[in-house]
């Protein structure tokens, strides 16, 4: 058998978008958490990338989480990528690359355009140097990620000249993140996506795009971000509120139950189940083989 197991997610992202489909990107949260994930896509022979907020890595430690999504990607035969969400934090960066992600989001989008796009291309020439796939921002995301909170209402669209130069000195970015009109967390009202900006963008850039602030989406918007060119898509907050209610779920049913695996199982399946929903969502069941470049 052929390991296509783990890999930076840049080429599967340009065969996937070229293709029309989404690459679900799952924040993990524990091991239990990172097994449904990789599990779910491997049942649907679909690509996946395992994506760390830095406070899950301070939680746990750089080695333990590279370890474990390391280990479980040898033993499925679907493109596994291990990405370092949003980052600020150069020396986070530096020390993930160190402990074997295959990618890296640099998140400079709270400075100035300059700044940003400075800092952005610093990062850049050590993602390049290191081989990994490196992920950048420009605009404002709404809503919370990890200790940052932008109003839904001030989130920022892109510009998109800036877009154009800001990806000028970046020609092998893994994947571009606009912001485009969706915010993290669960939607107050009804998200305003600025499907005609994503259009320009993609027509332009040749480089594909994040659709972050998954959770709450409509399919109809998923369709669209993708058919716009969107390749990487996050889901972060339903799988947090799956962990926690697989858990609830187990204690509700069996209120005396002492033993701790049944409840591990049912986080697990809970988690799971949103996983295969969102690969098929995104269209990409069945695309492990042409996300690898293992068919056209
Ligand atoms: P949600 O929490 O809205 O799913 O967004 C996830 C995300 O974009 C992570 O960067």
């Amino acid at each position: 058998m052929e390991i296509m197991a783990f890999v930076t997610m840049g080429p599967m992202l340009k065969r996937a978008q070229a293709a029309r489909y989404g690459i679900a990107a799952f924040n993990m949260i524990d091991y239990n958490s990172a097994r449904s994930i990789i599990e779910g896509a491997a049942d649907l022979q679909a690509p996946i990338i395992v994506q760390v907020s830095v406070k899950t890595i301070k939680h746990w430690g750089y080695k333990p989480i590279a370890t474990w999504v390391r280990m479980m990607a040898e033993d499925v035969d679907v493109p596994v990528a291990l990405h370092l969400d949003h980052c600020s934090d150069a020396d986070v960066i530096r020390r993930c690359i160190d402990a074997g992600w295959s990618s890296v989001m640099f998140d400079g989008s709270s400075l100035p355009f300059a700044e940003n796009k400075a800092r952005s291309e610093e990062i850049y020439a050590m993602t390049e140097a290191a081989g990994v796939g490196l992920e950048a921002e420009i605009g404002a995301i709404g809503g919370v990620e990890d200790d940052k909170f932008v109003a839904e209402d001030s989130a920022i669209l892109a510009d998109y000249d800036e877009c154009l130069a800001f990806v000028k000195n970046m020609p092998n970015l893994a994947v571009f993140a606009p912001a485009i009109g969706t915010a993290h967390g669960f939607y107050k009202g009804q998200p305003k996506i600025a499907y005609g900006l994503l259009e320009k963008i993609t027509a332009a850039i040749p480089i594909p795009i994040a659709l972050h602030g998954g959770t709450g989406l409509s399919q109809e918007q998923f369709d669209r971000c993708i058919a716009a060119g969107c390749a990487k898509v996050n889901i972060s907050t339903m799988h947090k509120h799956r962990f926690i209610e697989g858990f609830i779920a187990v204690r509700t049913e069996k209120p005396k139950l002492e033993e701790p695996l049944p409840f591990i199982t049912g986080q697990y399946e809970a988690m799971k189940k949103d996983v295969l929903d969102m690969i098929r969502a995104f269209g990409s069941a069945g695309k492990a083989a042409h996300a690898a470049g293992r068919e056209g």
